[in-house]
């Protein structure tokens, strides 16, 4: 496979409605056809005989009684705790990169005047989910500013140093941001937050499949992240990665059968829920390796570096990082015209979509409108073309 069988030679790989130009895969992703032909399989077999496969063949406490070795969710587990460079049992799946981060922060033993130090960029959901740990235990939320301009990752850990004081306890850091889109480099915000006593969690919910991730190697305490953006596994599926030194005070959010038996237990049985999600994982992992996956994720960040140029020499703008802060998206701001609020983004999105047949993410960032491309293997050039044309026509 070579580059160029790139684009939308590769449409037919995917279930996307092929009206629409879907430049919006981290939103909620789109797992291909051969991994929901994977999980139909798996969901068969379950039917099967479903008492006897939960039971027996995911449930920690059947497998253990009914066979020696592994249970399958922990074989899915090895497989993706590989692909991120990291120890199987170290890692647990939770249905999503919210899940992950509820489990932590409700987990972490706050003390009356504790601050967990939040940036600006941070995904809403996240945010409420400080907040709400936070003012349950007597703490506080500190939310960073990073530079309007970011020229370099440098700018990103000059900012977090500066805000961390005597009561920072944790940081949650994205490693890529949700509105802005950039790639942060979090090895070293780590090493800052280390120095500095303060734990960190890493939010990398559009992390894994879009660059490479190798999570022992950040020197982080928590990592949490989706498989069904840019890993293409089915939705939801979501894993948490835990340093074993803080393993044993780690719950899930929704307490079970597997309480103070390691994470493992914890988190592998949360109740009888479809687990699907996660033992299909292998098979987009397995998708993304027969085709390469540092050619996909190099299409897809050369897309969406130039889709990023394109739309900023239109008007005059410019992407919201430099190259190397970018992954597979990428956020330009518009001209004053199209508006500055989130009414005036979303508005943008209804036209475009309703109107022009695109499937884009826009958002109000520091008072612009502002596209959040996401360049995916389907997606080639002519694709940002229609959106390009259509903004013209939209402003
Ligand atoms: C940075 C970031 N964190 C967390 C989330 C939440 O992901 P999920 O809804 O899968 O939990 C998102 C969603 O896009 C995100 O962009």
């Amino acid at each position: 496979m070579t580059d160029d069988q790139f684009g939308h030679a590769m449409r037919n790989r995917w279930m996307l409605d092929p009206a629409i130009t879907y430049l919006n895969h981290g939103t909620v992703g789109a797992p291909p056809k051969c991994v929901l032909e994977a999980q139909q399989k798996l969901r068969d077999e379950i039917e099967r005989q479903p008492s006897h496969f939960l039971l027996r063949e995911v449930s920690p406490k059947g497998v253990g009684k009914w066979k020696r070795g592994r249970s399958r969710l922990r074989e899915a587990a090895d497989v993706v705790a590989g692909f991120l460079g990291a120890k199987g049992d170290d890692l647990v799946f939770v249905d999503n990169t919210t899940s992950g981060v509820n489990a932590i922060l409700r987990s972490f033993d706050f003390r009356e005047g504790d601050e967990v130090l939040v940036p600006d960029t941070a995904y809403g959901g996240v945010l409420h989910a400080a907040q709400y740990a936070a003012r349950s235990r007597s703490a506080t939320v500190r939310i960073v500013e990073f530079p309007k301009s970011v020229r370099g990752p440098g700018d990103i850990v000059k900012a977090i140093d500066a805000a961390i004081g005597p009561k920072t306890r944790i940081a949650i850091i994205d490693h890529i941001t949700t509105g802005t889109a950039l790639v942060l480099p979090v090895a070293e915000i780590a090493a800052r937050c280390r120095k500095r006593g303060v734990a960190i969690l890493v939010d990398g919910a559009h992390a894994p499949g879009a660059i490479h991730v190798d999570i022992p190697s950040l020197g982080v305490d928590w990592y949490t992240g989706n498989l069904h953006k840019w890993a293409w596994s089915p939705r939801s599926s979501g894993v948490l990665w835990v340093d074993p030194a803080r393993q044993a005070s780690l719950h899930p959010a929704v307490i079970s059968w597997g309480l103070d038996q390691g994470i493992t237990h914890e988190f592998d049985w949360p109740g009888t829920r479809d687990p699907t999600p996660h033992l299909a994982a292998p098979a987009g992992l397995a998708f993304m390796r027969e085709l390469g996956v540092e050619r996909v994720q190099h299409y897809n960040h050369e897309l969406a570096w130039n889709a990023g140029c394109e739309l900023a020499r239109q008007w005059e703008s410019k992407p919201m990082g430099p190259e190397d802060m970018t992954g597979a998206m990428i956020t330009v701001p518009l001209p004053p015209h199209f508006g500055s609020t989130a009414d005036d983004a979303a508005a943008l999105r209804d036209v475009l979509l309703f109107e022009h047949q695109i499937e884009v993410h826009a958002g109000a960032l520091n008072n612009q409108v502002c596209v959040r491309i996401s360049a995916q293997i389907y997606n080639e050039m002519s694709d940002v073309g229609r959106l390009v044309n259509a903004l013209r026509l939209a402003s």
